[in-house]
């Protein structure tokens, strides 16, 4: 059997809540509690739930943005120390839900691109790489020396796209990557974010309140209630079959769930 590209073995994420006064016990929050998941190169997996289930804490966690409080994650079967790290961040990029506070306002497009390539030492020629990956995202090369504030909502997210997409990464992680679109540009950037997928044989980790999105866009579908992971497989039976009440909750709080590309 081929090793995950990324698996985590009861995951926990406890967060200290501020105390009703110096002398009170401290309260945790459970944000993300013994979560088993096993990622394997190609997937598209999507992560539902509602608000607060623990969606951004386990992709941050995925990523290391953040340490588990217990649990471990492991990188193509493999505990990350030290060097390892650096192919890591190379390899496990991410989108976030709002390029407006996710690109540094007083940086042009190019430079937005270039940092990654910097950090990261990408091998190959930065300038090259910058016109390359915006004509991945469909961008004009005129945009290279603007400002986020002088593009659309849409265009944003498309250099936050590039962005992440700049170093040549495995794992593209987004969290509710369309989430702050309008309706029309929210359709264009899916089809977008699919066929880069599709293109660069990428494995996608897609989080989302909306399960239209991860209807149209993954094969596997994992739901969260209250950190933990209560149902996962097949976005197809998950969706067609639900075995959770919460899932079916989920289910029928969307008018129409698109068919599976
Ligand atoms: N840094 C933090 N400090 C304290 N509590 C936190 C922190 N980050 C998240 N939480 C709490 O952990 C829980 C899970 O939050 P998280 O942001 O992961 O949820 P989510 O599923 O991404 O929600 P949403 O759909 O609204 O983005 C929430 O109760 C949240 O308030
Ligand atoms: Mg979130």
């Amino acid at each position: 059997m081929n090793t995950p590209i990324l698996e985590t073995h009861s995951l926990g994420r406890d967060f200290k809540l501020p105390r009703a006064s110096v002398t009170a016990k401290q309260q945790l929050r459970h944000a993300v509690v013994d979560v088993n998941i096993s990622i394997n190169a190609g997937d598209r997996l999507g992560i539902v739930g509602e608000s607060g289930s623990g969606k951004t804490t386990l992709a941050k966690l995925l990523l290391r943005l953040d340490q588990p409080t217990s649990g471990s994650v492991n990188f193509m079967g493999q505990k990350l120390q030290g060097a390892d790290m650096a192919d890591f961040r190379r390899q496990v990029q991410i989108i976030f839900q709002d390029p407006r506070s996710s690109l540094d306002p007083r940086m042009a497009v190019e430079q937005i691109i270039l940092e990654p390539l910097e950090c990261l030492n990408f091998s190959q020629n930065h300038q090259a790489r910058i016109d390359e990956v915006l004509q991945q995202v469909e961008l004009d090369l005129v945009i290279r020396s603007r400002y986020p504030h002088e593009l659309s909502g849409g265009q944003r997210q498309r250099v936050a796209i590039a962005r992440a997409l700049a170093a040549q990464p495995s794992v593209l992680v987004a969290d509710e990557p369309v989430s702050a679109l309008d309706v029309l540009v929210r359709e264009e950037v899916l089809q977008l974010i699919n066929r880069l997928i599709n293109q660069l044989g990428l494995t996608l980790v897609l989080i989302s309140h909306d399960l239209s999105v991860v209807a149209q866009l993954c094969d596997k579908v994992a739901v969260m209630q209250h950190g933990r992971i209560i149902e996962s497989g097949a976005t197809q039976s998950v969706f067609g079959n639900p075995q959770h009440q919460f899932t079916r909750e989920l289910i029928a709080a969307v008018p129409q769930l698109p068919t599976l590309k």
